[in-house]
């Protein structure tokens, strides 16, 4: 399912002139989000005694990437055209134990007041043809400046150990071969894809069956 975002971010772009603003306000978006994760992580821990998260990891897009992935889509390097077209300049992964954390994590998430959930992509439910699994959530939330209120875009990941760990391999392998990856490469990805799949079902339902246990 694919939105058209472009009209609700003409607010956004309107508010950003330079690189430097861009920058500013979209790492604030992510110290904003990375705080509110560890908060929920915490409170997880505190009151179920359990972590749903292994870690997180952070960046903003290097004007590089945002340039070439600009151009790769048709559209003119302008600061509009960044803030309307890329959705993730800021972006953070979050990596937890369980398929079922995903989910929890997400929806904690998007249960925020002030987080507006854009887009929602669940390569869980439908994987890509590649065997890439994996949640992602586009969001918009507010960052507080001195003089005004900018609503800023950031691209949430979340996946579990082992799919990052597919995920990683298989970027390795995309990056090594460019487009030509070999079939039997390719298959043996989706294999592995396959297995990681079975494994972190397997993982959570002997996780839920020693939960039960301690429960009685
Ligand atoms: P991008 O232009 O790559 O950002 O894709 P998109 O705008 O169609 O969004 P999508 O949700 O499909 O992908 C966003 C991000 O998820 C990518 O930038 C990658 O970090 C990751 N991703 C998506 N598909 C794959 C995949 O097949 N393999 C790996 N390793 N990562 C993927
Ligand atoms: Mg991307």
């Amino acid at each position: 399912m694919e939105l058209d975002l472009s009209g609700i971010n003409i607010r956004i772009s309107d508010d950003m002139h330079t690189w430097e603003e861009v920058n500013l306000l979209y790492n604030s978006a992510l110290k904003q989000i990375t705080t509110k994760i560890e908060i929920l992580n915490e409170e997880f821990q505190e009151v179920h005694r359990y972590n749903p998260i292994e870690h997180v990891k952070a960046r903003v897009k290097s004007p590089e990437s945002i340039v070439k992935k600009l151009k790769r889509n048709g559209y003119e390097s302008t600061i509009e055209n960044m803030v309307r077209y890329i959705n993730d300049i800021a972006g953070i992964r979050i990596i937890c134990s369980f398929t079922s954390d995903i989910y929890r994590i997400a929806e904690m998430i998007s249960n925020q007041k002030d987080i507006q959930v854009l887009l929602v992509k669940d390569y869980i439910m439908n994987p890509k043809n590649s065997g890439y699994r994996s949640y992602h959530m586009i969001i918009s939330l507010p960052v507080y400046l001195s003089d005004r209120i900018v609503y800023v875009k950031v691209e949430i990941q979340i996946r579990t150990v082992a799919m990052d760990f597919w995920a990683s391999l298989e970027h390795k392998i995309n990056d090594k071969y460019e487009a030509e990856v070999p079939e039997h490469i390719k298959r043996e990805l989706l294999e592995c894809a396959e297995m990681v799949s079975d494994l972190d079902a397997k993982m959570m339902s002997l996780n839920e069956e020693i939960k039960d246990a301690g429960d009685e």
